[in-house]
């Protein structure tokens, strides 16, 4: 993949469309699917972007918005964007570099990174990699000590807090990557050790917070009746995820479990969500419902494949771009005013899709 210099990138990219129509020209047949595939009937993946589409704004009008301001705040650091890059496994098979390459992007634009245990090149190489906030995911496949061991290791290299991803107690059946006999690289060299994932429940959370005074966020919470046991576990974020539809098929969309989880949770945690994010609009959806910020799965894995991390920084500049024309339109001029009136429900058109956020995609 040839990035383009700086500078000219700006020109070469003017929307996310023109990325997303890159990457799908520069990742072979394998790797693109195992990026935008979901769980079996993926319908899960649907859902999400449906969730989306069925909210509607309440736009305030006369409201001086000559000046807007998108920046926000994560786990108390100022960001650029109340956004985050959701952790990505084997992104060395979409992106030259791999988390490193996403590290550079999210630090370039100026919001945080957060490392999938199974993505190369791996937990220290990627701190070296970029100054970036970052916070460090992880996949149990060991005991208490080989926790511990990531834990110890994510705080010496510069990682501020620690999350472990609890929609995974199977693998499910990804039957794009099964037709298409892709192997990612890590589950052919790393499968060993996923039934401690299996078996994981919440005293090995209680146990966490005991031994850790490290932020603990919990990804993959998707019932207000989890995210209450995550908050008497004292977690610092509840993560409300379905891995994208990766997981768990016939979910519901995120954006439509938001509402209860923040309800649940009342204050007492941040919620984070993820799920079908592609557009400025749907994150200040997700920020007026109550979210605190919201994960970047596919999106900078294909401005990644579109451009390297020049690439990512373009999207990111797009989406804030975007960002700030929906707040200023909605008659607001930072995150702090906006509120669940500025939302409602809305009967969604079109299609539903990973790619539905880009209707002029495959167009002339
Ligand atoms: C290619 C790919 C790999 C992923 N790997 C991981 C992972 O290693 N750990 C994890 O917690 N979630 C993983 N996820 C889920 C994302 O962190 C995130 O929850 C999801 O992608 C959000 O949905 P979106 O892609 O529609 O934005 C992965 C998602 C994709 C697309």
């Amino acid at each position: 993949m040839n990035a383009p210099p700086k500078g000219q990138i700006q020109e070469q990219f003017l929307t996310l469309q023109e990325l997303v129509e890159a990457a799908r020209r520069n990742l072979p047949p394998g790797p693109w699917s195992y990026l935008v595939g979901g769980a079996e009937t993926e319908t899960t993946v649907r859902r999400n972007r449906l969730a989306l589409d069925s909210i509607g704004f309440r736009p305030r009008v006369l409201r001086d918005v000559s000046k807007v301001d998108s920046s926000s705040a994560f786990l108390s650091r100022k960001v650029r964007l109340p956004v985050f890059l959701a952790p990505i496994g084997g992104l060395e098979s979409i992106v030259e570099g791999g988390a490193a390459a996403a590290a550079q992007g999210a630090a370039a634009f100026g919001v945080p990174h957060m490392l999938s245990s199974v993505c190369q090149p791996g937990l220290e190489a990627t701190a070296a990699a970029a100054d970036t906030l970052r916070v460090f995911q992880l996949y149990v496949r060991g005991d208490d000590a080989w926790v511990d061991d990531h834990v110890r290791r994510a705080l010496e290299h510069g990682y501020t807090a620690f999350c472990l991803t609890v929609d995974v107690a199977m693998y499910s059946r990804r039957e794009r990557d099964l037709v298409g006999r892709f192997v990612k690289p890590w589950r052919a060299t790393a499968p060993a050790g996923s039934s401690y994932q299996s078996g994981l429940s919440w005293s090995q959370v209680k146990r966490f917070k005991d031994k850790h005074s490290v932020p603990l966020i919990l990804k993959g919470i998707a019932t207000a009746e989890d995210a209450e046991i995550a908050v008497q576990h004292g977690v610092q974020v509840v993560y409300c995820s379905n891995h994208g539809g990766r997981q768990l098929d016939h979910g519901l969309g995120s954006a439509a479990v938001l509402p209860e989880i923040v309800k649940a949770v009342a204050g007492r945690a941040d919620v984070w969500v993820d799920g079908g994010f592609m557009r400025g609009t749907d994150i200040v959806k997700a920020i007026a419902l109550g979210a605190k910020a919201v994960g970047l799965g596919r999106l900078p894995c294909l401005a990644l494949a579109a451009a390297g991390a020049p690439g990512l920084a373009r999207a990111l500049e797009i989406l804030e771009n975007e960002v700030q024309t929906c707040l200023g339109l909605l008659g607001v001029t930072s995150f702090a005013e906006l509120t669940p009136r500025h939302v409602t429900a809305a009967p969604p058109v079109g299609e539903h899709d990973v790619f539905s956020a880009f209707p002029l995609l495959g167009e002339p």
